[in-house]
């Protein structure tokens, strides 16, 4: 099982909803060079109002790409589709508190499966709901768009959000954001203690996405120096 990268780092984790699926395999390949973490969000058309896709094309892409596959399950039952997204390729499932009657029995479900485990709230979700389970997963996912479209604004209260939720974390947790993340958002949002960045507007729709994400990337080091 592939391991999500050590903290310590800023990583761009590019959301392949924004990208080409009439060429996927090759748009991913052109910014692998310059990244770790791929995010998939998957959508059901229920849990958000949008659907995405499924393990298939998880299934598909995963020959091509040895990027660490990061799975985000927008989807009403994580905990009946999680195996199937396990077997597709996915090296970390996050799942949505939201969408579980039962977190830690989730936790425990992908722990047997051998994956990376993270778990995300959206918006209107408070942080401290985490407490009796935040320490039992790889990552947590803190939207900062209410999920189900890219290319939305980003969220201003999620950099308090951000802060309270870097302070219940260990140093060996990592601290995802999604959501309008672009160069412009990145500085305030990693001074708040955000280290993966999921960009997928920011990302490949733009002309050259190589250079999209260094500019990113140089907005993130703006606040490390
Ligand atoms: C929302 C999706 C988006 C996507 C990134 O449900 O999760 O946040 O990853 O979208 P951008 O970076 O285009 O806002
Ligand atoms: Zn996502």
């Amino acid at each position: 099982m592939k391991k999500l990268p050590a903290t310590g780092t800023v990583e761009i984790a590019p959301s392949i909803l924004s990208a080409d699926f009439s060429r996927l395999t090759a748009h991913i390949s052109e910014v692998a060079p310059a990244i770790k973490i791929l995010h998939l969000d998957v959508m059901d058309g229920h849990f958000v109002p949008n659907i995405s896709f499924g393990p298939g094309t998880i299934q598909a892409i995963r020959p091509h790409s040895d990027l660490f596959f990061d799975t985000h399950l927008m989807i009403s039952d994580p905990v009946k589709y999680a195996p199937e997204f396990v077997k597709a390729g996915s090296d970390l499932i996050t799942f949505h508190l939201e969408a579980v009657d039962d977190a830690g029995a989730m936790i425990r479900q992908l722990r047997d499966l051998d994956t990376g485990v993270g778990v995300s709230i959206k918006p209107g979700t408070a942080v401290e709901s985490l407490e009796g389970i935040i320490g039992d997963v790889d990552m947590v996912l803190l939207m900062t768009v209410e999920p189900g479209f890219g290319g939305q604004s980003f969220i201003p209260e999620s950099i308090e959000r951000c802060q309270k939720l870097k302070a219940m974390l260990r140093k060996d947790q990592r601290l995802e954001v999604d959501g309008g993340i672009s160069s412009s958002t990145t500085a305030d949002i990693v001074a708040a203690g955000a280290d993966t960045l999921v960009a997928g507007n920011a990302v490949f729709a733009q002309s050259d996405p190589v250079a999209a994400i260094q500019a990113i990337l140089q907005a993130a080091q703006m606040t490390k120096s």
